[in-house]
């Protein structure tokens, strides 16, 4: 079994036995969303459709990429993806790394059998992507028959891993020309950290549209990467457990930089996904909630999860009313003080005192 395969594999025992989430909160729980007692509407009249890159979703709802590379991986997105396309969903794909690697791994990423019709996200690290080059990245966009890449950002893992990477010099050009080149969208997502305003808004400057905030607050990498390897990675993990920018301040940050945003990071019920909505997000994505629902129950978990969702957001949009999931962005709501504290950094300031390390020589 190949370094990459078996990590994948402890990966996915850890995430669906231990407690991998993150400590701190999401601060969605300070988005305070008024009640409407008087809705003008009927429950039918609810639309929670959205347009997402071409691709009508029955709700906002995203299953988020989550793995790939082995046969029992092969088994999760298959089911995954068939839950997608039952419930009118998007779903991603874990990381193409594995395949960039070793292209006999195509059966594991392979779903469109099961799921012709779902918006389908390939996936790549920014450092996978740097070193393959744009043809390449291409080359597995096409292998899985994607519609758009996400190419995720995992810094502060990566540091934790005792095997991880160290050297992320050019990323961010990198995925400059993946915007310019490839003939898909492209979202970059970031694994659990957020987006500070700074980062968000050098990525709009290299032509970044879309992000996927993936905030603090939800599936900690570090904290999983603290349950395994040696000592320093031990410690590393834990200390770093809760480490980024809460998924709500990372949703206002994105739209305040001009940037579509797909929200995760610690999303779990229908609340969560309509104050993300009522942040600006246009969708909101799931990882670990399929993942144990999935290795729990099989195909009707994830799809009773599915359901559950769906029905959650149709039902609150009324709550609030709102008759789509747009119409959420102006929905009454109190932001809590410590949202509120986040939200009052400057993002102009912000852009231009932290440099990136490395920027000022
Ligand atoms: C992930 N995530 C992830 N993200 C990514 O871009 N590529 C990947 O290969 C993986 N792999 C992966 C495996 C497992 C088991 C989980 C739970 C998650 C991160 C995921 O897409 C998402 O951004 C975060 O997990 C935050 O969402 P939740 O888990 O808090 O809902």
């Amino acid at each position: 079994m190949s370094e990459i395969h078996e990590r994948k594999l402890e990966h996915l025992a850890l995430c669906v036995r231990e407690d991998v989430e993150g400590r701190g909160a999401t601060l969605l729980g300070d988005v305070q969303l008024l009640h409407e007692a008087l809705p003008d509407c009927s429950l039918d009249e609810v639309d929670p459709s959205v347009e997402l890159f071409g691709h009508t979703l029955r709700a906002p709802i995203v299953i988020a990429g989550m793995t790939g590379g082995a046969p029992r991986a092969g088994e999760i997105n298959r089911g995954l993806a068939a839950v997608a396309q039952k419930a009118g969903l998007a779903m991603g794909l874990g990381s193409q790394r594995a395949l960039w690697k070793d292209a006999s791994l195509l059966d594991s990423y392979r779903v469109r059998d099961v799921a012709p019709d779902i918006l389908l996200f390939a996936n790549l690290g920014a450092v996978q992507a740097r070193d393959a080059g744009p043809a390449a990245v291409l080359d597995l966009i096409e292998a899985v028959g994607a519609d758009a890449l996400c190419v995720h950002l995992n810094v502060a893992q990566e540091l934790v891993q005792d095997e991880g990477d160290r050297d992320f010099r050019g990323c961010l050009d990198a995925i400059a020309h993946l915007v310019d080149e490839l003939p898909v969208p492209v979202v970059v997502k970031e694994t659990g950290c957020g987006f500070s305003p700074a980062t968000l808004a050098r990525l709009r400057a290299a032509g970044v549209r879309c992000v996927d905030v993936s905030g603090a607050g939800g599936t900690s990498w570090t904290r999983v990467e603290s349950l395994r390897g040696s000592r320093r990675q031990r410690e590393l993990g834990e200390t770093l457990r809760d480490w980024g920018v809460p998924t709500a301040a990372a949703i206002v940050y994105a739209r305040r930089a001009g940037l579509e945003v797909l929200a995760s990071g610690g999303v779990r019920d229908a609340l969560d996904v309509v104050r993300s909505l009522a942040l600006g997000a246009s969708a909101v994505c799931l990882a670990l909630p399929f993942l144990r629902a999935f290795e729990e129950g099989g195909e009707r978990a994830a799809g009773a999860l599915a359901e559950r969702l769906c029905e959650g957001v149709r039902a609150l949009l009324l709550l609030i009313g709102a008759r789509t999931p747009r119409a959420a962005r102006i929905a009454p709501r109190r932001i809590g003080p410590t949202l509120r504290g986040w939200l009052e950094l400057d993002a102009e300031c912000d852009a231009t005192r932290a440099m990136p390390a490395g920027s000022e020589s």
